[in-house]
Order: structure tokens, then sequence, then C-alpha cells
């Protein structure tokens, strides 16, 4: 009888796996129960913070009530933090035992409970405390009124490190770029900001020490030692640890500008316009370079108080020290067999120096497994195995191969990019190794006009791969719910959704953009090393063009194709989806017409005029195919081949841009032969 009654009891308070998909959670927790009933938000919620002496969580506080009373509208009392002499009016209370470290591996759990009258939020650290707040947000829903639907919920982060590298060099990102992006990292529970400062292209620190580093190297566009300290200030508001990356001893140009001397091989050097590899590296066997690079990181140490510290690493292809002859008889003289050999003596240098500032060193993989202390963290970046072999040799490590957001890659691909995937057959010791993961954001194709667009929504569906459970793997779900999150950074202050029209604006010379956001809106930038043709690209060309304005996996491609594959896989029950295809190939059929007008006054737009008519051309070529399939006709011979041909032409990139709604037409031709 208990055991029915227990029952009885469960079925009623909570509800089904269909109603938790009504939830917009990203990244999704660990345990959500939803229950009946639901917390009615009135103008007098009021927050009191116990057990706690810090002020992160404050802070916290009032910018969570802010962006609740920005979505709502609502006038909430301004007296909503209150303190423990008034406790008893509080109707969302925060438990936290101590303010949390910055560091990695912190307690970053945290539960939250929704009941009809009360919201608990109870967690170790205010890290935790941060999460649950976002989390709170993000449960917020409306019918006639606003309110958050009752929930129980039991969270904590898969993995602890869980990055966004910002390549500051290539293009210059200034202050706001990071803070927004900062504010986003966050609303995801993404906890390292990875600063990637030092490039072949830009010098985007300022240096005290040596002046003539940033001065120099960067055309002015550097971070002054105030901006930085408000930076990492900022990010530790927000539960985010500041790793900087100076990257050494190739990526080096622009140190050496100002410092020919510290180089492999005679200068001068100028700052590097092009993009690509490039020879300018520092001398491993000049001691003076240690001297120089002690004093530098001795200046940064001040002002980054993470305990990790990036130094780079990649790319060296030895050019220069090949050809030096000084080099090559030091390495004879120490027994370096190759450029791999010395390069690992160089990072055991800056290891020890490092060490001294307390600093844990982290770097890209190598081609070959370093000798260095266990303590280093090697960054994984062109394959997997890389990962797992550095795992299984000792060392810590993060996965960035599969999460480089500036390739222009699918969503669902990242999403898959598991570090440690189910079927993995690693030794728990190995497993523990593997720290989490980075997306990177290499900077050569973005401005601060469209970083945001790059980055987001997709790092969203990053930061739930290496924060939720590894079973959560549903693709549907995480589109829908990605959609309500990218739509929810706006309130940050993150531009990928109000640019895009901004930018076809310019596109179309301050007239009707609608034909042209028609057209950008099934084109896609092309995958990022393809990007080489007609121009072979340079620091100050320009980022505003179509393909700069075109977003990577555009919505609009993915319900297409998805309408497409529903309706094949049963014409028979598929009418509202049949009429929908039907109404998307209407309007891309007629579109060139209306654009060409656009495209005869705006020269800017030439060159995506031929894929703008492939389009046309494919609309009526999916509307023909599908009155074949409806009324069970065959086409005259060679039809389909003809019409195939077609589609093959409208595959042909166009201003580094590609169509993408092909597959999905030639799968409705090939539907008729069925
Ligand atoms: C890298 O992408 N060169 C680390």
């Amino acid at each position: 009888m208990k055991t029915i009654l227990f029952f009885l009891l469960i079925s009623f308070c909570l509800v089904n796996a269909a109603e938790l998909e009504t939830l917009n959670l990203m990244p999704v927790p660990e345990s959500v129960q939803l229950q009946r009933g639901k917390f009615i938000l009135t103008n007098d919620l009021k927050i009191s913070i116990e057990n706690y002496n810090g002020k992160r969580l404050d802070k916290a506080a009032a910018r969570f009530m802010h962006r609740l009373g920005g979505r709502t509208g609502m006038f909430f009392s301004q007296d909503f933090h209150l303190d423990k002499s008034k406790i008893s009016g509080a109707n969302l209370l925060i438990d936290v035992k101590r303010e949390g470290k910055l560091e990695l591996g912190e307690n970053e759990s945290y539960q939250l409970s929704v009941t009809e009258n009360k919201i608990k939020l109870t967690a170790e650290t205010d890290l935790g405390a941060l999460h649950g707040l976002e989390t709170l947000l993000q449960l917020l829903d409306a019918d006639t009124s606003y309110y958050f639907p009752a929930v129980e919920i039991t969270d904590q982060p898969r993995f602890q490190w869980r990055g966004l590298l910002i390549d500051v060099c290539r293009h210059f990102q200034p202050v706001e770029v990071i803070k927004r992006n900062l504010d986003a990292m966050a609303a995801v529970k993404m906890n390292v900001f990875h600063w990637h400062l030092t490039e072949d292209q830009g010098f985007r620190v300022e240096c005290k020490t040596y002046p003539k580093l940033h001065e120099m190297g960067s055309d002015g566009n550097y971070f002054t030692h105030e901006q930085i300290k408000d930076i990492v200030d900022y990010a530790a508001d927000r539960g985010i640890r500041v790793m900087p990356e100076f990257d050494l001893p190739g990526h080096a140009t622009t140190w050496l500008v100002a410092y020919p001397e510290l180089a492999s091989a005679p200068g001068p050097y100028n700052i590097e316009r092009n993009w690509g590899i490039f020879d300018p590296t520092f001398d491993p066997t000049n001691d003076e370079t240690y001297k120089f690079l002690e004093a530098f990181f001795k200046e940064m140490a001040t002002l980054f108080p993470d305990a990790y510290w990036h130094i780079g690493g990649d790319e060296n292809k030895g050019h220069q020290w090949d050809a030096n002859a000084k080099i090559q008889e030091f390495m004879k003289k120490n027994d370096l067999k190759d450029n791999h050999d010395l390069q690992n003596y160089f990072n055991l240098k800056l290891e020890k120096i490092l060490d001294k500032l307390g600093k844990t060193m982290v770097g890209w993989y190598t081609d070959k497994q370093p000798v260095l202390s266990k303590k280093y963290i090697i960054q994984s970046w062109k394959g997997r195995e890389s990962l797992y072999e550095s795992a299984r040799n000792g060392y810590r490590c993060l996965l960035s191969h599969g999460f480089y957001i500036d390739l222009i890659q699918p969503t669902s691909y990242h999403y898959a990019n598991d570090p440690i995937p189910p079927d993995s057959i690693l030794r728990d010791e190995v497993k523990k190794r593997i720290l989490g993961g980075e997306a990177t954001m290499w900077a050569e194709f973005v401005g601060p006009e469209t970083i945001d667009s790059r980055i987001w929504p997709r790092t969203a569906a990053i930061a739930e791969r290496l924060w939720s459970p590894g079973h959560i793997n549903d693709m549907d779900d995480l589109f829908r719910r990605l959609d309500v999150t990218s739509f929810r950074f706006e309130e940050l202050g993150l531009t990928h959704i109000k640019n895009y029209d901004m930018m076809l604006r310019r596109l179309a010379n301050n007239t009707n953009i609608d034909a042209l956001k028609n057209f950008v809106n099934v084109i896609e930038p092309l995958y990022t090393y393809s990007r080489d043709h007609p121009h072979v690209f340079k620091s100050y060309y320009p980022l505003t063009r179509v393909v700069d304005a075109a977003q990577p996996d555009p919505p609009v491609v993915r319900e297409f194709d998805s309408l497409v594959k529903d309706y094949l896989a049963d014409k028979t029950n598929s009418g509202d989806k049949l009429k929908a295809i039907v109404g998307w190939l209407k309007l891309w059929k007629a579109n060139h017409e209306l654009l060409n007008v656009t495209i005869k006054k705006s020269p800017v737009l030439n060159e995506i005029a031929t894929l703008s008519e492939d389009l046309a051309k494919c609309a009526g070529i999916g509307l023909e195919a599908l009155n074949y399939i409806k009324t069970n006709e065959n086409p005259d011979a060679g039809w389909i081949e003809e019409k195939l041909e077609t589609l093959k032409q409208a595959r042909v990139p166009s201003g580094e841009t590609e169509l993408l709604i092909v597959d999905s037409i030639e799968s409705l031709v090939k539907a008729i032969q069925q």
C-alpha cells in the first residue's frame, strides 16, 4: 500500500520527459525534475544571500535582477537584496558555504529548487551559485504572467576546463568585444578565457619593460595594463579564469620587429600582413632570449593571476634554425637531434622561468610528445589521437581539435566531438587527465562586427558538450534550445543576430534587404581553409562582404533540409511539410529577379549574382521534381540527368560562399525515380 501511495505521489508531482522538453536549459543540467506548479514573478522578488561574505555573488545578484527586469519589463523592488536581519521577507534564498577560488578543479556544483512560493539556490561556492542563477534565468517562462516552473535541479560540470580562445592578433578585438563574450560564456557556464595575445600580425599587450614591443608591433591596437586588469576582474566576477597566450618561439614576427637581435636570422622584420605560417623565430641558443622573456613574463605575471600560462609552441617549421650555422653547431654540441629537440630545450628553459613565477605551462601539441615535467598541459588541435597519446603519456590535456569554430563547420559536428566518447577504452586514470576542451576563435576572417556570429550560437553547443553528461546528445533538442539560447544572448549585448540585418543593409546601400536576406539565409561562408580564392587574404582587407554577413549553419537551411527529409520519409502523411517546402521553393524561385535589382545598384554584390541565379534555378527544379513525385509521372528522358547537372553547377562556390540547399533539392530529384 505504501509503495502504491509512493508511486501515486511521484506521478502526481513529477512530469514526463516530453514536458521536460519544454525547458530551454543550456547546458542541460546533470539532473532535472520538473514538478507541477510555478513560481509566479511579482515585483516583490527579494534575494537573501546567506553564509557569505564575498563580493562576487552580490554583483551577480544585481546583474540577475537587472536582466530579469529587462526581459519582463517588471519594476522590481529596488531593495531586492536583503541583509540577514530581514531574511524572512526573501523569496529567493541563496546559500553558499564559501567564496570559490578561481582555480582548476574548484567546486562549481549547485542545487536549485523552485516551488510555488520559494526559490532556493544552494552551492558549496559562489561559482556554483553563479551557474545556478544562470540556470534560473534560463527557466524563465511566460503565459499571462512571467514565472519559473517548479523544478528540482542538481548540477555540476562533467569537465573542469571549458574554454574559449579569442585571437585578438589577426584582427584586433577591443575591450567591449571581449566583455560581451565573457558574459555569453558565463551564460553557458564556460570557465576559461584563453586570450591569444601575440602573433606574427600583432603584438596586443602594453609592455612597460620593453615598450617597443607594443609600439612597433601593434599598429596602435593593443590592450593597456588598465584594460587587461579590467578584463581579468570582469571575467573573475563571472567565474571565468583568464589564461594568456604568448606564442613562442614561432608565430613571433611582431616581437622581432622591435628586437631583431633575438631572432634566429638577421632582420629587419615588419608586421606580417598575410595569413599563414612564417619563419621569424626566436633564437633558443641565445642567452639574451631568456633574459628578455623572463623580464617580459615577470611584468605580465602582475596582470594575469591565473596559475596557467600558454606558451603557444605551434607551427614552428624551424626554417631559420636550419639555416643558422651557429644554431646547428649548438644542437650538435648539446646532442639535440632535431628541431623538436631544440624546441623542447627552449620549453624547458621557459618552464623554469614560469616555475619561479608560480605558473604552470600550457602549450599546443607539436607533432611529437615533449619531454617536460608532467605538470605541463598539452592542447590537442590537429587530431584527437594526440589527446589520448598525451594523456596516456602522463600529461594533462585539453581538446581543441573539432572545436575550431573559425573553420565554419556544422554545430552538429562540434556537438558530437566528445573528448571522452561513451565507447572510450581509456583507463580511468588516463581519462582523468583529459581536463576538458576549448573552442578556438582564430581571427583571420573576423572583425569586431562579425566575431560574435562566428562564436555564437555554435559555441553554446560546445559548452554543453563540456558541461552536460555524455548521454545528452539529442540533436533535435539541441537545436530547439540553441535557438532560444542564441536569442537570449542579445540581452548581453551580443551582436550575432542584430548585425546580420545591419550588414545586409550596408551591402544593399540602404535599400530594401528582403531579397538579399532570402538569399544570404541559404548560403554559408566556405570552409575557412578553402578561402584562398579569388582573394589571398591580408590584414586590412574588408570584412563587410556577403561572405562576412553569411552565417555558419544557417537556421533556414536546417529547417528546409529537415522538411525535405521528413516529407520524403513519409509522403502520404506530410501535407503540411509539402506545403512549407513549396512555400520556400516559390520564394527562392522568384528571388533572383528581385535581388538583381539591388545587385545592379550595389557593385559589391556582383560576386554573388551567379549564385543568386543558381538559387532560383535550383528552386525551379525542386518545384518540378515535387510535381513529378506528387503525380507519379515520369519526366522526359534525360530530364533527371540535365537537372542533376544544373545542381552540380550550383555547387560551385562564388564570393567565397556556397549554396546549401542543393543537397535537399537533389534528394527531391532522385526521389522521382523511386
Ligand atoms: C593552431 O591552430 N596553430 C594552434
